[in-house]
Parts: C-alpha cells; sequence; structure tokens
C-alpha cells in the first residue's frame, strides 16, 4: 500500500516536474524581480484630521483656491479628506506585504513636509557638505524626518525595499507660488517671452534647482541607510507640458497650468539640471545608491492609421513627450529649439548618464492627428492634436471613447505597454516599471487589465528589455490631482470618515501574481 502510494506521489513530482519549465518559460518574470504598489506623499498622506495634512505646498494652494475651483481647473474636492497614510502607514504597510505579497513598495517624501521653511539662506555650492548638512538639519522639520524615517525603515523591516521618489510634482510653496505664477503670465502670450523677475516660480527659477539639490543631499543623508533605490522626479515631461503648456483636456492641467511654450521649454531645462544635481548629490552621499528618474510614457499613434501625415504627427508626439526627456537626462541632449534634430550647442555632457534606471509610467496608447503646422513657433515638433483622454473622470467634457477605456478615460491597449518599454529599453539602461495601474472604481476592469498589461511586459522582457520590477499605482485610492477623488486606482478603497479600507477582488490576482514570481 504504502510502496504504491510512494510510485503514484513521485508519478506526480515528475510530472510536475515535466510541466513547470514550460510554464514557467512563458510566465515566470526574472529572479529577484520587485513586485509592489507605488504611491505620493501629497496623495494619501492627509486626512483623518487636520494633524496629518501639509499645508506648505503649492498643491495645497492649487486645489484649496476658490477662483480655481469656480473656474472647474480644479475640483474642489479637499485633499485632507484623503485616505490618511500619514498616520495609517503601519496597516496600509502590512497590507502590502502581507495581503498584496510585495517585496518592494514606491514611496514618496513631501520636500514641503521636510522643509516647511526656505533653504535659501544656507549656502552650499555644488557640493553639499557635512557641515551643510548639520545647517539644513537645523531648518528641517525634525517630526517629519522622524515619521518618514519610521515609514521606510517599517517597509524595510516588513521585507519590502523601498523606491523612494523626491519629488513627485509637488513643491513647497516657498519654492513655487502657482497663483502668483498665474497672476504673473496673465495676458503674456504662449510664444512671448517668460515675464522676467518672477520669484517663487518653480522649475521656471535657476534656484529652484540649487535648492533641490539641498533637499536631495539630506534625504540621501537622513534615508540613505534604508533605501537603495531613488527617484529623482516623477514624469518631469507631464510637469512641463501640464503645468507649462497646459490646454485642458488636451494636455491636462497640473499647477500652475499656464500656457506658456517658452516657460516650457525653461522649466525642461531647469529639471534636466535638478534631476542632474539631484544624482549627484545622492551618488556622493551613496556611491552604492541606485538613481533613476520617473519618465511618463504614452503609447503614440497615427489618429488615421492610413494617414501619413497623421503617422508623422505620431512620431512628432513620440519625441516631444517621450524621448526629449530621454535624451536630456540620458544622453545629454537638450532640444533647445525642439525641432527633435540634435543641433550644434545642443549637447550637454554634464546633464549625460544621469539614470541609472528608467522608471517608467504607462498606461495607455495616445492618438496623434496631424494639424498641418505647429501650434507655436516655438515649439515646431507640436503640430499635431493629442488624444489621450477621452470622456471619463479625467476629462469630463472629452470626446468618446474610440475603443476600450477605463473610468479615467484612458484607452487599453496592452500592446502599447511593450512598445514604450522597448522603446526605454533602448536608452541602454534598466527598467522598473514605477507606475501602472487603472481608474476601475468598480473594479470589474483590473483584473483583464493586470493579466493583459502583465503579459505584455512580459512579452518585452522575453525580446531582451532588462525589467526588474513592477510597481502598480496604486495601493490605495488616492487624490488624482486636478480631479480630486474622482479617480479611483487603488486595489484597496478608504472611507474617508473612518479611514477603513476595503480590498478590491484584482488584489487577490496581484498577490498570486507577486507571490508566484510569474503570471497565472
Ligand atoms: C501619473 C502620476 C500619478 C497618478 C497617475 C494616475 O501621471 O504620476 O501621481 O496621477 O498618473
Amino acid at each position: 500500500m504504502f510502496g504504491s502510494r510512494c510510485v503514484v506521489a513521485i508519478a506526480v513530482l515528475v510530472l510536475m516536474g515535466a510541466l513547470a519549465p514550460a510554464v514557467s518559460a512563458r510566465q515566470a518574470f526574472p529572479r529577484g524581480f520587485l513586485w509592489g504598489t507605488a504611491t505620493a506623499g501629497f496623495q494619501v498622506e492627509a486626512g483623518g484630521g487636520r494633524a496629518n495634512s501639509d499645508r506648505r505646498s503649492d498643491w495645497w494652494a492649487f486645489t484649496t483656491d476658490p477662483d480655481l475651483i469656480r473656474a472647474g481647473v480644479v475640483s474642489g474636492d479637499r485633499v485632507d479628506r484623503g485616505p490618511g497614510f500619514w498616520r495609517t502607514w503601519r496597516g496600509d504597510l502590512d497590507r502590502a506585504r502581507r495581503r498584496l505579497g510585495s517585496n518592494a513598495i514606491r514611496l514618496g517624501l513631501e520636500w514641503s513636509r521636510i522643509f516647511p521653511r526656505s533653504t535659501a539662506r544656507i549656502h552650499t555650492g555644488r557640493r553639499v557638505g557635512r557641515a551643510d548638512l548639520r545647517r539644513l538639519d537645523r531648518v528641517a522639520d525634525a517630526g517629519a524626518v522622524r515619521r518618514y524615517r519610521r515609514i521606510i525603515r517599517g517597509a524595510h523591516r516588513r521585507g519590502m525595499q523601498v523606491l523612494l521618489t523626491l519629488n513627485h510634482f509637488t513643491l513647497p510653496i516657498w519654492v513655487h507660488d502657482p497663483l502668483a505664477v498665474r497672476r504673473a503670465f496673465a495676458g503674456v502670450g504662449p510664444a512671448e517671452p517668460v515675464p522676467a523677475g518672477l520669484r517663487r516660480a518653480g522649475w521656471l527659477n535657476r534656484s529652484t534647482v540649487s535648492e533641490f539639490r539641498k533637499y536631495a543631499a539630506f534625504a540621501a543623508w537622513k534615508f540613505g541607510g534604508d533605501v537603495r533605490l531613488w527617484a529623482t522626479l516623477n514624469e518631469p515631461l507631464v510637469t512641463v507640458s501640464q503645468g507649462f503648456a497646459s490646454i485642458p483636456g488636451l494636455t491636462g492641467v497640473k499647477a500652475p497650468a499656464v500656457l506658456s511654450f517658452t516657460a516650457a521649454l525653461r522649466a525642461l531645462e531647469n529639471l534636466g539640471l535638478a534631476n542632474a544635481a539631484a544624482y549627484d548629490a545622492i551618488k556622493a552621499a551613496d556611491r552604492h545608491a541606485r538613481v533613476g528618474f520617473v519618465h511618463n510614457m504614452v503609447a503614440w499613434r497615427p489618429s488615421n492609421p492610413s494617414s501619413p501625415a497623421d503617422a508623422v504627427a505620431a512620431r512628432h508626439a513620440d519625441q516631444l513627450f517621450n524621448r526629449a526627456w530621454l535624451d536630456l537626462a540620458v544622453r545629454g541632449i537638450y532640444d533647445i529649439d525642439a525641432d527633435g534634430v540634435e543641433d550644434p550647442g545642443e549637447r550637454r555632457p554634464r546633464l549625460a548618464g544621469k539614470a541609472d534606471f528608467v522608471g517608467v509610467n504607462h498606461y495607455s496608447p495616445g492618438r496623434a492627428g496631424a494639424l498641418g503646422g505647429p501650434v507655436s513657433p516655438v515649439v515646431p515638433l507640436f503640430d499635431f492634436v493629442p488624444a489621450v483622454t477621452y470622456r471619463g473622470t479625467g476629462n469630463p467634457g472629452g470626446p468618446p471613447c474610440p475603443s476600450t477605456c477605463s473610468d479615467f478615460g484612458w484607452e487599453i491597449d496592452p500592446t502599447g505597454f511593450r512598445q514604450v518599454v522597448e522603446e526605454a529599453a533602448r536608452y541602454g539602461k534598466p527598467i522598473y516599471v514605477t507606475e501602472n495601474g487603472i481608474d476601475d472604481r468598480e473594479d470589474d476592469q483590473r483584473g483583464g487589465y493586470l493579466r493583459g498589461y502583465l503579459r505584455a511586459l512580459r512579452a518585452a522582457i522575453a525580446e531582451g528589455a532588462d525589467v526588474r520590477g513592477y510597481f502598480h499605482w496604486s495601493l490605495l485610492d488616492n487624490y488624482e490631482w486636478a480631479e480630486g477623488f474622482a479617480a479611483h486606482f487603488g486595489l484597496y478603497a478608504f472611507d474617508a470618515r473612518t479611514l477603513r479600507r476595503t480590498e478590491r477582488p484584482s488584489a487577490r490576482l496581484f498577490r498570486r501574481i507577486a507571490r508566484a514570481n510569474a503570471l497565472p
């Protein structure tokens, strides 16, 4: 009896062994692959009482301004009705680890929490030394630093590697007053020069670069022991396009939401400098740190697939929104005249190679329709109408979805994911998917989205893309910038009154994948 049972068991094991390689070759992710969720400070920290809110950021001012609310530029939703991660982080980290099976998490720092007051008086030069750090320490908010350290260590202790973002759109109000910037641009045409003498103008001021360097050096000093993976900037091209070439419904809205192509180019240059400065500052503190940036990539297609003009438009959109930043931060080419060609004088060796990895954020494809000429002579490549966000929570007045869209109004098409990951991989750096996910309140699309997009990612890896991890956006429903709480990107929903979390069914699928390090 025992003997025959044994034979059966051995036969089953042999069979499993025979089947396993076939399954894993197609569906397994590389060894050591990181699985986690992504969040950003401003979007999740506030909520559950005044003590958890930070009123010192530009986005606080931007989202609570009565004129902007009245004009419909921002939703009017109060960020302090959010999930309250500033207080609930322990439970949320438990959830990420135990319920979602994550071995990593992407977290963001709020610069304005760490430095609620200006650091401009502390002069440091290009290298931030020990004495400078001690002076910065006297200006920093010790309570905020302590809290962030606990959160980061908490993630670490639970077995999750931390990818830490320094800047996820928000700036301290002493760096950027978006309402003052908007006033300064009132009546200024999109091709006119940036008004002179702007102060507290965020990425329009060169001084923001040196302040960012101090903040980066300080963060590396304080948190470096628990963080190996750093992201300098989140989606710099979104900051540029939605912040300074802001056309609601077309390019989108981020603070300060002005329309000035000259300002957009200046912001791009300062963001390139800021990335390099932060990269160097973190590496100086810890040469083993892996420092990258997070870049939003849209898979551009011609609006009309059989139109040659639209095909050119899609290439221009790809250059402008996807490649211009990669060219700047990886290759050190700053395309000052935005013509998509490297002209003499556009090489900036000091900006080149400022990334150990590229963080790719990807959600959807976009369509470009040729216009027959540039929108503005300042940006010759911008000679198309971009369509990314159709009618939905992201664009309530937008055109109807031409295919299948998420609640937000973004088209669902996994083939674009493979396209942009392969495009980023051609820059020769390892890739982390730093965001991918879907606005789906009812959770009836998320499972299919996750399976389809991860299959596409797996295919890109099979073709040779060096992808090291995947961070799903997002752990929790959160404050979606100008759109407020209309969007629901979370694997968990939350109750604004009780802060209770509710797991969406697709969280179980994420856990299965993360634990197996393979597609089901
Ligand atoms: C990305 C942002 C993130 C969130 C998602 C939906 O552009 O980085 O904060 O808004 O989109």
